[in-house]
């Protein structure tokens, strides 16, 4: 028996949950604490309602309620979404209570009479006609760095790039729309550079870590360490336990992490045992397990680390197995972009297992997956009905029909075939589940399924009831035998779905005290068995109907607005082009004015912000790429109309940015269609965020693990267009493809 605490991240109280939220970081714990429970380790789950921070400020104030009212709505709207989706926390605390409250102050306290917290002058946002302080989501303007407007002022959505005061081109204030300025204001920070030889000797021992983790969290580190602020001027949040600070209040990032350890002491006393954390957080043989997602990894693998070394005796992160981000349409699932699918309308349609299933197939766990409704009926018909559903209830239906209870078993040597079949499932399922591997631990029980029906088709119990009874009650007991197997291991992932099944095959108590282990066993005979109802149903496949505004995608004469696969992609106009002027921006230092010819009467002006990227030499003559058919916008007074394509690896962990270019020599001016039939109209920046675009070196013939046809003599590195499971290279579709001069990390994002 082992000891696990599983730290849940804890989604902002400001708004219902949504798929995303259960694919990124709250089912995979669930289907990792249920694991642990079957193979009998003792588990402790906590989380809860993250309820600081400008994302609750900033709600509550446009709904006109206190940020109390506010963060505990939504606190049990989540929670009860929780419980609905069959996820099992030990304790879902919030980060208002009092326990959480005052383990945050003490923690303080603590770290600052070690000399790890100080306080020092800074700048920050102040708007003079509010008359107060704008933290963080307070302040919004255009990213310097991918030109992405209503850009928040701590980091942007779009290209992950964090900010201090100051960096954001054209800040405004989004209560009142004014220009901030800026002023001096005093902060606590965290000593984080006393923690830099620690953490690294950390790092350096986390072979097992997923990369994505390990590297990103390995490039911060190599960046040097920066101490961060780690209070703000505002008033909602965990109060200073200190005199004389009125008005600021302690950072929701610094509380929220905390959070776990609070939790755990919460539960503690809830349970009637107020020393049991101990046993979870001061036992160096207790093992962390942090599920999160990928934007949460710096705060889950430097900063908690480097409070909990500098409190002492406490257990530091086993395993961060962080998730990538679940897409709609090419675009990330978020309340802020407006395509989220909140976790209380979907129950309303349909059952938790059905969505849990098809979450668990599709997981983001090593890169960002597609969610679509249609795929979702189809898993769910062909996969969880066809073959899990269907292989359950004939079995369940003949065997109660035919023999009313669980008939006598087969000696083992005559179903030996049978035995080995489970004993690989269940050793499979257990290597990937307990690696975290979750989308392929499930696929070990479908392929038990699979084999469950051919083994029943083949044993014909049909037709052996009518000439040998006993033989047919021996093969249904075999049958019988691999659904116990699944109904063992399908649990973790479909809770619900899979007790009724352990009922009707009359098994006593609950796969949980039957644990793992009893997959394996014989199938005992004599139960009574119930009429057995199908515990899975299918899903009406419904045209997804997005409603298409006419004018925005059809020219006149036009081919028709795009659908299907590529879709959004097809919308975008992007041409090669060559630099012919480069100008220092009048007003901006960071900016270049650049002339581009794209084979059109006029040349095109562009501003970027590569100019610390690339210097005026090497842009002057450039061959690059060019979204062709964006909105015009201003930068500082200054016309741009249109984009560079650019590579960037700096969400990965990487520090590289590269222009894209075309490998073969074509005239400017060339469309970069991919040989698709497109429809461009104009379009705005915020569209070329739902097309995703990666560069990558082709491994295997393959392009981040999707099949992809390349023209001969394509370069090893290409960028290529991603739509689900397809990918096609990016370019004229004639053999042209597009590559970087440079050395980037494969999955770079181009933006
Ligand atoms: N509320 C944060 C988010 O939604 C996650 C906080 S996780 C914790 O991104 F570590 F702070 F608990
Ligand atoms: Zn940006």
């Amino acid at each position: 028996m082992s000891r696990i605490c599983i730290n849940i991240a804890w989604p902002y109280s400001n708004g219902a949950i949504h798929l995303g939220h259960l694919a990124g970081s709250l089912l995979p714990p669930d289907i990792f604490g249920r694991y642990n429970r079957l193979i009998g380790n003792e588990v402790l789950v906590v989380g809860g309602s993250d309820q600081h921070g400008t994302p609750i400020t900033i709600s509550a104030e446009k709904n006109h309620m206190t940020p109390e009212e506010y963060a505990d709505r939504f606190h049990e709207i989540n929670k009860k979404a929780i419980e609905d989706m069959s996820i099992e926390y030990s304790l879902y605390s919030k980060t208002h209570s009092p326990t959480h409250i005052r383990t945050t102050q003490n923690i303080f306290e603590c770290l600052k009479s070690k000399g790890y917290i100080y306080t020092k002058e800074t700048e920050q946002y102040y708007c003079p006609s509010c008359g107060r302080f704008l933290p963080d989501r307070y302040v919004e303007g255009i990213c310097p760095k991918c030109g992405a407007e209503k850009t928040r002022s701590d980091q942007c959505d779009s290209c992950g790039t964090t900010f201090e005061t100051g960096d954001l081109l054209e800040p405004y204030c989004t209560l009142c729309g004014n220009r901030p300025e800026i002023r001096p204001t005093s902060h606590f920070f965290l000593k984080l550079s006393a923690f830099e030889d620690d953490l690294k000797k950390f790092v350096a021992g986390k072979d097992g870590w997923r990369s994505n983790v390990k590297s990103f969290t390995q490039n911060w580190l190599e960046g040097g360490l920066q101490d961060r602020a780690i209070t703000r001027d505002m008033s909602w949040g965990v109060p200073i336990p200190e005199e004389g600070w009125d008005g600021k209040v302690i950072y929701v990032w610094f509380d929220a992490v905390i959070g776990y350890l609070s939790a755990s002491i919460e539960y503690s006393r809830m349970v009637g045992k107020p020393d049991l954390w101990k046993e979870y957080w001061r036992d160096p043989e207790c093992k962390h397990y942090y599920f999160i997602g990928k934007d949460n990894i710096p705060f889950h693998s430097i900063i908690w680390p480097a409070i909990l070394m500098g409190i002492g005796g406490m257990d530091l992160p086993y395993d961060i197995p962080a998730n990538e981000y679940l897409m709609i349409g090419g675009g990330k699932f978020s309340k802020s972009r407006g395509g989220a699918i909140d976790i209380p309308s979907v129950l309303k349609e349909y059952d938790a297992d059905q969505i849990r299933y098809y979450i668990s197939a599709i997981m983001p766990d090593t890169h960002d997956s597609e969610f679509s409704w249609d795929d979702f009926a189809v898993k769910n018909n062909n996969e969880l009905v066809a073959d899990l559903g269907n292989f359950y209830h004939r079995c369940l239906s003949f065997t109660k029909k035919n023999f009313g209870s669980v008939p006598a078993p087969a000696d083992d040597s005559e179903i030996q075939e049978v035995l080995d079949a489970i004993g690989a499932a269940v050793k499979t399922y257990s290597e990937c589940v307990s690696n975290c591997d979750f989308k392929k631990g499930l696929k070990a029980v479908m392929d038990l399924a699979h084999f469950g029906n051919r083994y029943f088709d083949s044993a014909k119990p049909w037709a052996l009831i009518k000439t040998d009874r006993e033989a047919c009650g021996k093969a249904m007991n075999t049958n019988l035998r691999i659904a116990k197997a699944l109904a063992i291991m399908a649990w973790p992932y479909m809770p619900k779905s899979s007790e009724k099944i352990w009922g009707y095959l009359g098994m006593p108590g609950t796969q949980e005290k039957a644990g793992l282990e009893a997959a394996l066993e014989p199938m005992p005979a004599g139960a009574e068995l119930p009429e057995p109802v199908p515990v899975y149903r299918k899903i009406e496949i419904k045209k997804e109907e997005k409603p298409v505004k006419k004018q925005e995608c059809r020219k006149e004469g036009s081919s028709p607005a795009p659908s299907g696969p590529f879709a959004d992609f097809r919308k975008m106009d992007i041409r090669v082009g060559q630099v012919i002027s480069v100008e220092d921006h009048p007003e901006a230092e960071k900016l270049f004015v650049l002339k581009i010819d794209l084979g059109e009467d006029e040349p095109r002006q562009i501003v970027t912000n590569m100019k610390s990227v690339y210097t005026r030499e090497e842009f002057m003559g450039r061959k690059l790429l060019v979204i062709s058919n964006l909105k015009p916008a201003k930068f500082r007074g200054v016309v741009s109309s249109g984009m560079l394509m650019a590579a960037d690896d700096e969400p990965l962990g990487g520090k590289t940015i590269a222009l894209l270019e075309p490998s073969a020599d074509v005239p400017n001016g060339t469309k970069v269609n991919c040989g698709l039939e497109c429809s461009p109209s104009r379009i705005e920046v915020k569209h070329c965020e739902k097309v995703a675009i990666k560069v990558a070196r082709l491994k295997d013939g393959k392009f981040l693990g999707r099949s992809i046809e390349v023209p001969a003599g394509a370069p090893g590195v290409i960028a290529a267009v991603i739509d689900g499971d397809e990918a096609i290279p990016l370019g004229d579709g004639k053999g042209c493809c597009m590559t970087v001069g440079k050395e980037v990390m494969d999955g770079a994002d181009v933006v």
